[in-house]
């Protein structure tokens, strides 16, 4: 293992009081977190398809047993080093979602609930090929897997969150609209990127509505449900303005191949990782993501008043992270002063 690998003395950035990224393999990095010290743990981890031809989400990850072993190996960490009843939040991919559940689950987490967030502006990940075939659907959803450690035994989960302040979810925080005190569900939509104005025709949230509204009788309007957009550019960017820019091939498309400076394949939105953050997380409580990325959840942490400690392993994305995470911990400041 390199140096900067190295899992006693790994690279270590931050402020060290809202936010600490860790440069290492997780695997390695989370057997030295203390045992029962984390309040809740968010995540997007590799789905084992090999995304992007990226290596950390393919190679020994690419066979069913070899994602499960993996998902068991982080998920046996994280239950260790979550305090009991806190939870474990973990996207996940539809081809790839029962071994990582079953992996979750055989770590020792108990399965609470799976998530979907909706949205409809996917990327088939199959050819077009003659006389209308292909191998893939366009994905329009991505779950996300939603887990607890067990409370100690013989402890009722009144008197274990009366006494942590863990074991519990916030609904009143997470309502999309809490004058009315409605129950978040566990369907959260995505609203097209250029649904700023007018919802264009295929937009989830407007195809959703609408059905809503045809239907409606005398029901409560679906558009209750939490609605996240897809990250925008502006929004992955923010913060990495001083990061060397180059064009990917994976946002060409979208874009017109502008130059970025976060070319991280798979960030996810910031308005979802917040409402995660407050539907898991306590409080003031600490968050964890072994596998960050260029940072969403962490920059969700700090922008919810949590303190996050991230881990990524590769190099490429670190300075992304790290800017990103500085960013918002700046824009928490300047908002928290404000309020
Ligand atoms: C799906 S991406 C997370 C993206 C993130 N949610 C974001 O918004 O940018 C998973 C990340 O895990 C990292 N990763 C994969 N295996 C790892 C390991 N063993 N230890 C630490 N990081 C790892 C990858 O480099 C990748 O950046």
């Amino acid at each position: 293992m390199s140096r900067a690998l190295d899992r006693t003395r790994p690279p270590l950035y931050g402020d060290l009081s809202s936010w600490a990224l860790i440069h290492a393999d997780a695997l390695a990095f989370l057997q030295v977190v203390p045992t029962s010290s984390v309040d809740a743990v968010i995540s997007d981890p590799p789905y084992g398809l090999a995304f992007a031809g990226e290596s950390w989400d393919g190679e020994y990850l690419a066979t069913g047993e070899g994602f499960q072993a993996f998902s068991t190996a982080w998920a046996r960490e994280v239950h260790r080093v979550l305090r009991p009843g806190g939870y474990l939040a973990s996207f996940g991919a539809t081809r790839t979602m029962h071994r990582l559940v079953a992996g979750v689950e055989d770590a020792g987490l108990e399965v609470r609930d799976q998530l979907l967030w909706l949205y409809s502006t996917g990327v088939p990940k199959g050819r077009r090929m003659p006389n209308g075939l292909s191998s893939a659907l366009k994905p329009a959803y991505e779950p996300i897997l939603l887990t607890r450690k067990p409370l100690p035994p013989g402890r009722t989960l009144t008197q274990h969150v009366r006494e942590t302040g863990l074991g519990a979810i916030d609904i009143e925080g997470t309502s999309a609209d809490p004058q009315s005190r409605s129950w978040p569900t566990n369907v959260l939509l995505a609203h097209e990127e250029r649904c700023a104005e007018t919802c264009g025709p295929r937009c989830t949230v407007r195809v959703i509505d609408e059905i809503a509204e045809s239907e409606r009788r005398g029901a409560r309007p679906v558009s209750r449900l939490f609605y996240s957009t897809k990250a925008t550019p502006t929004e992955r960017e923010a913060g990495c303005e001083h990061l060397p820019k180059t064009k990917s091939e994976i946002f060409s498309s979208k874009s017109g191949g502008r130059p970025r400076a976060n070319q991280h394949p798979t960030v996810k939105p910031l308005d979802l990782c917040r409402w995660l953050v407050r539907l898991v997380a306590p409080r003031g409580g600490l968050v964890l993501d072994p596998f960050t990325g260029s940072g969403s959840i962490g920059c969700a942490a700090v922008l919810e008043g949590r303190q996050f400690i991230g881990i990524e392993r590769d190099a490429r994305y670190v300075p992304i992270a790290r800017a990103r995470l500085a960013h918002w911990t700046k824009a928490a400041l300047a908002e928290g002063s404000q309020a």
